[in-house]
């Protein structure tokens, strides 16, 4: 997730408001900054990598002239964060520069047909793309506009992008892919920005572009037109009314609800990744002798999870160890012939880094899976897959969580494959629903959210709580566990159902709230079981079931709805989300901040 920033003013200097616009983007990354102006026929270019202010220090962001530009703040996807890599990008003659928010999927065989072309490349992303292919349609003699609609039709991905060239230094053009776009109409200026926040102390005015549309803004005004038909798109001005901090939540009152909500979009960004790191990861998977998945936290329970997907699909062992256990539990064991998965949101988790570097003295294998190019977990990594969710700011990881298991499945299918384990139809099945996954998310947020307001109020003064799955949902419940203890501060168990007999059932009062995670996967049966024993005993039974699963339903004082069946692999992607949404609405009804729960931290640097 990257912030994008668009300026064009009648009678003012763009950069300086460009940069303080960028300031208010910050928290969309900050891996790297840079800012494009045009004045007197000429392309203007400051970037590096570092922070704002830092890099400001070093090349004073307020000084370029002109009155029309664009900006960037970085969230490293392609490419590490280095000046190269920083946007604004050029073509060959550095007369069109451009600034993007998103993923080009195709950015590998486009760069392959430009290079062929001739086009000379700076930098390893996949933004750079869009200004060769601008370029390649401008020598068509087709003007800025319709070169930059061709460009994004044959791009293929997630794209917020503004371009302005030297050659039409009138305008900015800008468009919208599912990366976010809105136009700040101002008296004397117009802008564009990834976020409302960015030019809300300039204009309160705003117009949010859709998918696939392209915005043409002048110093007096904008046209929108849809990429496809080119037709005229007639939008009214919204006039928002949110404070500066509500404006950077996006109107949610915490990042953590904005967060859970973001987790369609991040899901769809997992099922972008590159395929030739995945596979390369994969193959390394495949001829592993023995696999330790290391992790702390949330990203541990994710490890939990993909033990059952490598296990069962992939007819892989990959064993789940807690970072801070690791050298205890394993690290004797360890050698050349182990292969260390290590998943860790901020790739600097240090118990996980521990873990790590000591397997890696022991010359075993490492392999990364993270949320931040450039982290530590990136740098001792031999692979390295970066899940995309952009950052993560409310200290319960939520969306992190479910795009970690989503790389993860897919990551057992790619190993499956290689295999040659699992029936074609299957897999085909599997990887179907894959693809619907961020819908049946969506689905679910939108279905659950007021039913989880409800029970929450029913349940906040609840001094304890038990969560129950079998098989992968046992993560699932784990998960579910972690999310309420961390921002309710309510004491709560999970265990897998099975186990719940040999112990914690001794603690079951009436009225005692029990959770149980029920997809109809081969557990669905013996679950059952395990919830007449729970609810022979006086238990408040709170599920989370398939739609149309009228038989716990039944059983169930509460019952949260999943829309559409998956396979068991993907199960707990979308069976935590209304426990995600449960947990967050009983810290607010406790009058607790979910954002910011006592004692933790969003990155736990020291062991
Ligand atoms: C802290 C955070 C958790 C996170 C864990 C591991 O405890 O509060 O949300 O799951 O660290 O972090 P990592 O960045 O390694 O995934």
């Amino acid at each position: 997730m990257c912030g994008i920033f668009g300026c064009i003013a009648r009678n003012a200097k763009a950069a300086p408001i460009i940069h303080a616009a960028l300031k208010r983007l910050e928290y969309r990354g900050y891996d790297s900054v840079g800012i494009a102006t045009i004045h007197k026929g000429k392309i203007y270019i400051k970037k590096d990598s570092g922070k704002i202010d830092d890099v400001h220090k070093l090349l004073n962001l307020d000084d370029m002239p002109g009155s029309l530009g664009i900006g960037h703040t970085r969230w490293a996807t392609h490419g590490a964060p280095y000046q190269a890599n920083a946007h604004p990008h050029t073509d060959c003659k550095g007369e069109i520069a451009v600034v993007h928010n998103g993923i080009i999927e195709n950015f590998s065989e486009l760069r392959n047909e430009l290079e062929d072309l001739g086009h000379k490349f700076k930098s390893k992303t996949d933004t750079e793309v869009i200004p060769h292919l601008i370029e390649e349609n401008m020598k068509k003699s087709l003007g800025l506009v319709e070169s930059v609609r061709e460009a994004l039709k044959a791009v293929r991905g997630s794209y917020a992008i503004a371009v302005i060239s030297s050659r039409e230094p009138d305008k900015i053009v800008c468009a919208r892919m599912e990366s976010p776009l809105i136009l700040g109409i101002g008296e004397n200026a117009v802008y564009c920005a990834s976020d409302v926040p960015a030019f809300l102390p300039l204009t309160n005015k705003a117009v949010v572009l859709e998918n696939e549309e392209i915005a043409i803004i002048r110093p007096d005004g904008y046209e929108i037109r849809r990429i496809t038909d080119w037709s005229l798109v007639e939008r009214k001005l919204e006039t928002i009314e949110w404070t500066a901090e509500m404006a950077e939540k996006q109107g949610y009152p915490h990042f953590m609800l904005k967060e859970i909500h973001e987790q369609p979009q991040c899901l769809r960004n997992t099922l972008r990744l590159q395929d030739k790191y995945l596979d390369l990861m994969a193959t390394f998977l495949d001829r592993a002798q023995e696999i330790f998945l290391v992790a702390a936290g949330t990203s541990y329970h994710a490890c939990l999870a993909a033990s059952y997907m490598f296990s069962k699909i992939a007819y892989l062992a990959a064993h789940p160890v807690i970072a801070s256990e690791f050298i205890e539990q394993e690290g004797m064991a360890v050698n050349i012939n182990s292969t260390i998965l290590a998943v860790s949101q901020s790739g600097e988790t240090a118990d996980t880094l521990e873990a790590v570097e000591y397997a890696r003295l022991r010359a075993a294998t490492i392999l990364g899976l993270t949320n931040v190019v450039g982290s530590t977990l990136t740098r001792i990594s031999r692979v390295y897959v970066v899940q995309q969710s952009g950052p993560e700011i409310g200290v319960a990881a939520t969306k992190t969580f479910t795009s970690q298991l989503s790389v993860l499945a897919q990551l057992a299918l790619r190993v499956a494959k290689i295999r040659g384990k699992v029936g074609h139809r299957q897999m085909e099945e599997i990887e179907k629903k894959m693809m619907e996954i961020p819908d049946i998310v969506e689905r679910t947020i939108k279905e659950n959210e007021e039913k989880a307001k409800k029970v929450a109020k029913k349940l906040k003064d609840k001094k304890i709580f038990f969560f129950l799955g079998r098989g992968i949902s046992s993560a699932t419940a784990m998960e579910a566990r972690l999310k309420l203890m961390e921002i309710t501060y309510i004491p709560a168990i999970a265990y897998p159902a099975g186990e719940s007999k040999h112990g914690p059932i001794s603690l079951i009062e009436p009225g005692l709230p029990v959770v149980f995670i029920c997809p109809r996967d081969e557990t669905r049966k013996t679950i059952v079981g395990n919830i007449m024993e729970m609810k022979a005993r006086g238990a408040m039974i709170i599920s989370v079931i398939e739609k149309g699963d009228e038989e716990i339903k039944k059983l169930s004082d509460e019952y949260f709805e999943i829309p559409g069946s998956l396979p068991e692999i993907l199960s707990p992607i979308a069976f935590i989300i209304p426990l995600q949404l449960l947990a967050y609405y009983i810290a607010v009804e406790k009058g607790l901040d979910p954002d910011k729960p006592r004692n933790l931290a969003k990155s736990v640097t020291v062991k």
